[in-house]
């Protein structure tokens, strides 16, 4: 990441990088190629990293309890099947650490109505029955700020769903900094982009990739098997034209272009390259090479999560420890907050 990307707001804070998936089941590409595989590239720069699994987010709609165990300890696999270390990146769930729920309720008292109103993801979540959506759906964006403001991040990988979000959270940092007379909290810099920031459906160029979509020939998961990936991959919805040699050959071809941006990510190529490449080429040829690249990259990731899985309690002290470590970051942010706040605490021992 280049210095570039510091802003003067926070250049008091030193560079730190948080991020977080909600264990609510079902992992697909795109949490991989617009998230993971992001999280891993910043581990590798050598900048600090903190990668939550937010359990506290999963349960504003109803899971249960048994598979949020599951799905947590999955999510956790995920992580350190992708590249993630952790030695070298902090990983955690956020029940752990109380910290994350406590300021999230400072944040509710901070963050206004009006501004959570306008989420759309609460709109596209809630659905029609707003009324009967829980209060935690509701806040959720504030409790997001929390994870991110305790440990004082200043960078927020993302796919781009998420931007609404962290402008949320920039908006609460600077309220509460404006408020206490204070420059406590860093203005975050959301780290969106590359070819993969909005990964699309395979039956529905103008739709997301999601685990909630009703049909699975919509989206490749994390736990298809390769069979199953080159299946969705030669059955995805493509138009009858052969692939353009530039970028601007794949305006008003969603399809074509979700299929060579996913191509592009998966290689880490931009997707000039690519078509530099494949510019010319029918879909029946390009298909098969995205299908290789595909299951090259996915499978040995499904593979290593199932050998992970074996050996949960392996798993639990990575938690444990990646939690030991969290909440030693963001105790005395905590701390500090509640004294600027003028809530009483007594230090803990
Ligand atoms: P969640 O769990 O819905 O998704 C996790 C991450 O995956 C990205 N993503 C995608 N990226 C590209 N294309 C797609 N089709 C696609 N689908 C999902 C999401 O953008 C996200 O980065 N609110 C967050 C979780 C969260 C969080 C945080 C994130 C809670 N606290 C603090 C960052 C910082 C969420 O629901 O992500």
């Amino acid at each position: 990441m280049s210095d570039a990307v510091q802003t003067q707001s926070n250049s008091k804070f030193k560079k730190r990088v948080f991020s977080g998936i909600q264990p609510s089941g079902g992992l697909t590409l795109g949490n991989y190629l617009g998230a993971v595989k992001r999280f891993v590239q910043l581990q590798n720069e050598e900048i600090e990293t903190i990668y939550c699994m937010v359990d506290l987010h999963a349960i504003t709609v109803w899971q249960d309890p048994e598979q949020l165990k599951n799905n947590t300890r999955q999510l956790a696999a995920f992580y350190i099947a992708s590249g993630l270390n952790p030695e070298k990146s902090i990983l955690f769930n956020q029940s752990a650490v109380s910290e994350h729920a406590e300021l999230g309720w400072i944040f509710n008292c901070v963050a206004r109505m009006g501004w959570m109103k306008r989420m759309t993801q609460f709109k596209d979540k809630a659905g029609k029955n707003a009324e009967n959506a829980s209060l935690g759906l509701f806040g959720y964006p504030a409790l997001m700020a929390a994870d991110i403001l305790a440990y004082h991040a200043t960078h927020v990988p993302v796919g781009d769903d998420q931007k609404q979000h962290l402008e949320l959270t920039r908006d609460i940092a600077a309220k509460f900094n404006h408020d206490f007379g204070v420059d406590f909290f860093p203005m975050i810099d959301p780290v969106i982009g590359g070819p993969a920031a909005r990964v699309m459906s395979l039956r529905d160029g103008s739709k997301k990739m999601s685990k909630s979509d009703p049909s699975d020939q919509s989206r490749i998961n994390m736990s298809d098997d390769a069979d199953s990936i080159a299946q969705k991959f030669r059955k995805a919805k493509t138009d009858p034209d052969a692939l353009p040699s530039e970028e601007l050959g794949l305006e008003n071809r969603p399809e074509a272009k979700n299929l060579v941006a996913i191509y592009a990510a998966l290689g880490d190529q931009s997707v000039e390259q690519v078509l530099s490449d494949v510019g010319g080429k029918q879909f029946s040829e390009f298909k098969p090479m995205l299908v290789e690249r595909a299951v090259e990259t996915l499978s040995p990731i499904t593979g290593e999560m199932n050998r992970l899985m074996q050996d949960v309690s392996e798993i639990d002290r990575v938690l444990k420890d990646g939690a030991d470590k969290a909440r030693a970051i963001a105790a005395p942010i905590l701390q500090r907050t509640y004294d600027i706040v003028g809530l009483l605490r007594p230090e803990r021992s």
